[in-house]
């Protein structure tokens, strides 16, 4: 992996640290139902705090679209990060100008100030150059703690590392270390495990990995596309029918690249999109024309479970059935403790992120039992795609 700076290459004593973190997290009535982003960002704050930086927070929040929304506000974040960090944190009602230049001048060594929403401004996405400055003359070094944002090209996520000394902090560090050993220079026998609703939204991913691991999991709705595509009834199973000859495509691919590409061998299906719809597994040429696959079945997690016991590295993204609903959630669950099990005793790397993911991982109650769960959805994706990410781009540019 080309090489990025890290908190370590610089000296913040008495600095002002602008640090762009992710504080886009879900909120109900104001509450924070899940601080995992604010806790896994705290190290850093509290690690510049310490050594006498003057810490002022970066974030986003939702999709304002450029103007204030009063519900997309980041004070309510104050008092969590507050809580998490042990230690008062200030606000400035903007990011940029004279209430935020106010604020920190206000700020001493081991001071943490966190500013209101950037973007508020519509010159954030625009990554405009004149926002940029007045981003960068609140700060004298700047350290990107937002990998999850990282496929954005934003004044906040790459415009800014451009103008001051920039490095990741210990969130990117560890996302970035993680990600390498699952797909950029990985163990091998590697295994690929993709789920999720829509063929449509994966091509790209699928594309990319059946060309880098050995083993491809495909679940989730998207994997009757592939049965559909093979000639297997799907009943009235969610199915992107026209996308038959690419998801063809793809298993040729992964035919000539020498990746097993493993799909059900049974299916759990039901009569409708239902928690505890009557439900039955069938062998997967036997899904009844009135009824929708909503799960993989155990002959598959078993199968499966074989394939990953066989590979040293692991990389997941998507559920492999409607986790939300019970009881679809067992083939997603029994492989994920499955993997969680094999990691636990040092047979494994599991590396797993994805918004729907996470939440699956939690549900299955392994979510700290996998090597490395990514904070991110969306840039994990682009990350497993091959993408470059502009966001850890100008990071490397920048060391
Ligand atoms: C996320 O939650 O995925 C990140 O914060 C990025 O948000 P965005 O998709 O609105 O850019
Ligand atoms: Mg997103």
């Amino acid at each position: 992996m080309p090489k990025f700076k890290t908190i370590d290459a610089i000296n913040v004593s008495g600095k002002r640290v602008l640090v762009r973190v992710d504080l886009n997290v879900p909120m109900k009535n104001g509450q924070v139902t899940d601080a995992t982003r604010i806790e896994r960002v705290a190290p850093t704050i509290a690690e510049l705090a310490a050594k006498g930086a003057k810490v002022v927070v970066l974030s986003h929040f939702g999709r304002p679209d450029g103007k204030p929304v009063a519900e997309m506000s980041l004070r309510p974040l104050v008092e969590p990060l507050a809580a998490v960090l042990g230690k008062p944190v200030a606000f400035a009602e903007d990011c940029i100008g004279p209430l935020a230049e106010a604020a920190v001048l206000a700020l001493k060594p081991g001071d943490v100030l966190l500013l209101e929403n950037l973007r508020f401004h519509k010159e954030e996405e625009r990554n405009d150059s004149a926002f940029v400055d007045k981003l960068s003359v609140l700060g004298d070094i700047y350290v990107n703690d937002a990998f999850s944002t990282a496929h954005r090209a934003h004044a906040s996520t790459e415009g800014i590392a451009n103008r001051l000394p920039a490095v990741a902090g210990r969130l990117m560090q560890a996302e970035l270390e993680a990600l390498e050993k699952a797909l950029g220079t990985p163990k091998r026998p590697v295994c690929a495990v993709v789920g999720g609703a829509k063929v449509s939204s994966k091509l790209e991913l699928l594309g990319h990995l059946v060309a880098k691991v050995d083993r491809l999991i495909i679940g989730g709705g998207m994997a009757n596309t592939f049965l559909h595509a093979q000639g297997i009834n799907v009943g009235k199973s969610l199915c992107e029918k026209d996308l038959a000859a690419t998801a063809l495509e793809i298993l040729e691919k992964a035919k000539q690249a020498k990746c097993v590409a493993l799909l059900p061998t049974d299916v759990v299906v039901a009569g409708e999109f239902k928690a505890n719809a009557a439900h039955k597994v069938v062998d997967v040429h036997a899904c009844p024309d009135d009824q929708m696959i909503l799960d993989v079945g155990p002959q598959s997690v078993a199968l499966y479970q074989r394939e990953i016991a066989g590979c040293v590295t692991l990389v997941w993204n998507g559920p492999l059935g409607a986790f939300e609903l019970a009881p679809f959630d067992a083939g997603t669950t029994g492989l994920a403790q499955g993997v969680a099990s094999l990691t636990l005793e040092g047979k494994l790397l599991s590396v797993a992120g994805g918004g729907d993911t996470v939440a699956a991982l939690a549900h299955a109650g392994v979510e700290d039992k996998f090597t490395y769960v990514s904070t991110a959805g969306g840039a994990f994706l682009e990350w497993m795609e091959g993408k470059t990410l502009p966001g850890v781009a100008a990071l490397i540019r920048a060391a």
